[in-house]
This record gives C-alpha cells, structure tokens and sequence, in this order.
C-alpha cells in the first residue's frame, strides 16, 4: 500500500514547501485541479527536481467526449506523469479510446477512473446516479476493467468489492482517509488508517490531515510506518 499526499493548498510556495519538508519519504504526490490550473506543468518540473524518485499522480478527473479525452490523456501522458484519472462514468467507448492511444506511447502513465466521489453521501449519489453507491461503483469498476484501464478511485468501503469483482491486481485508490480519526472536513465516506489497512487498497490519499498538521513530516512518518 502506497502512501500519496494531495498537495492542495492555496500557493505553489506553500505546496513546494510541502514536498520539500517530504522530500526523503517514500510517497506519490497528487497534483489537483486547484494547484495544475493555477501553476500546470512548472509545478510538475519542480516537484521533480525536488526529489526525481516523487512519483506524481495528476488529478484531473477528465470528462469529455471520446476523442477529446484521447488527446488529453496524451498529453498528460507527455507530461511525464506517472498516474492520471478519468471520469468512468465518460463511458466505456471513451475509456478504450483513451486507453487505444495510450499503447502507442512507451512508458504510458497508470490510468484510474473515478467511481463514486467520497464526498457523495447515499441520497446525494442516487439523486444523480439514480442507483447505490456500492452498485454503481461496481458497475463503474467493471466497465473501466474491461476497457483495459489499470484501476479505480474509489472509497475504502467498495475497495475489496471492486476487486472481488475484477481481479486483485486491479488497483484501488482510496481518498477520505482520516488516518488517526481527525475532522472528515467535507468528506463522507471515510475511514481510518486501520480500517483502511483491513481493506487493502492499493494506494491512500491523505490530503488535509498532513498538510493541515502543525507537523506534516511528522504525520506522514506515522502513517508510513503504520501502512
Ligand atoms: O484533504 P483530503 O484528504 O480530504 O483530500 C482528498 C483528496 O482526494 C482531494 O485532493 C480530493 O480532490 C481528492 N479526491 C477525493 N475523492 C475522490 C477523488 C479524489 O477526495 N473520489
């Protein structure tokens, strides 16, 4: 289980600071919507020179139709990052054609799409999915699996079920891990670092906890030590 740290905060100063107070631990960082529109590919080129071995994950969560995405994801792919995402719900004609291009490049990026966001509580899913979180989520997973996507991004609680329902080396990536009970902040499915150890994602994302500690190396060293 792999430890990534979202750098959303509000200045590349202060992300940069982040990745600096990390910079000898062994952890993905997540690049966002926030910090890659505010300071794109600069903010890539930096986090690399700070440590080459960063493993970088950008977050874009993309949706569109399918050759647009297609294009994107190559030039996301060109950007020399090492994991991106999609939206599973663009549809499975959309994720083939992404992941089509992609054979063509050496080296390609792992590529997740996006199930169900952990900010969704039950009523607010269904209102917009008309169906269960863990059904869709599911169903979601499936459709990514077969159009040769590497994973998904899903909550800790549809973890093992998407794998029961793909195979165990189909990844999971778990946002809302409040690793030692801290505040859900916006947040609703979450769990904590136990917990989440019992359903074995492949990787975590821990985003507010460490970078709104008094002692983010600190927290991070714990949760490392805890995986
Ligand atoms: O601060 P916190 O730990 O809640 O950060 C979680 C990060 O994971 C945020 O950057 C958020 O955008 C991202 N994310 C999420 N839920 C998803 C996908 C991504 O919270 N389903």
């Amino acid at each position: 289980m792999k430890l990534c740290v979202a750098l959303d905060l509000p200045t590349i100063k202060e992300n940069l600071d982040l990745a600096k107070t990390l910079k000898s631990e062994d952890i993905w960082l997540k690049v966002g919507l926030r910090s890659y529109i505010r300071d794109g590919k600069y903010l890539l080129e930096e986090l690399k020179s700070i440590n080459s071995n960063f493993k970088l994950f950008l977050d874009l969560k993309i949706y569109d139709i399918p050759n647009t995405m297609a294009d994107a994801a190559e030039s996301m792919s060109n950007l020399g990052v090492d994991m991106f995402n999609l939206h599973a719900s663009s549809g499975k004609k959309a994720m083939s054609m992404v992941m089509d291009r992609l054979s063509e490049i050496e080296n390609p990026p792992i590529v997740l799409a996006v199930t169900a966001l952990t900010s969704f509580d039950e009523v607010s899913f269904r209102e917009i999915y008309g169906d269960s979180i863990d059904k869709k989520a599911t169903k979601f997973a499936s459709e990514a699996y077969e159009s040769g996507l590497n994973g998904v991004v899903c909550s800790i609680f549809e973890s093992q079920l998407i794998k029961n329902n793909t195979t165990e080396n189909f990844l999971t990536l778990t946002p809302g891990i409040r690793p030692f009970g801290e505040s859900t902040d916006d947040q609703q499915r979450v769990a904590n670092l136990a917990t989440a150890k019992k359903e074995m994602p492949d990787f975590i994302v821990v985003g507010r906890p460490i970078y709104q500690s008094s002692d983010p190396l600190g927290v991070t060293k714990k949760i490392l030590e805890n995986l």
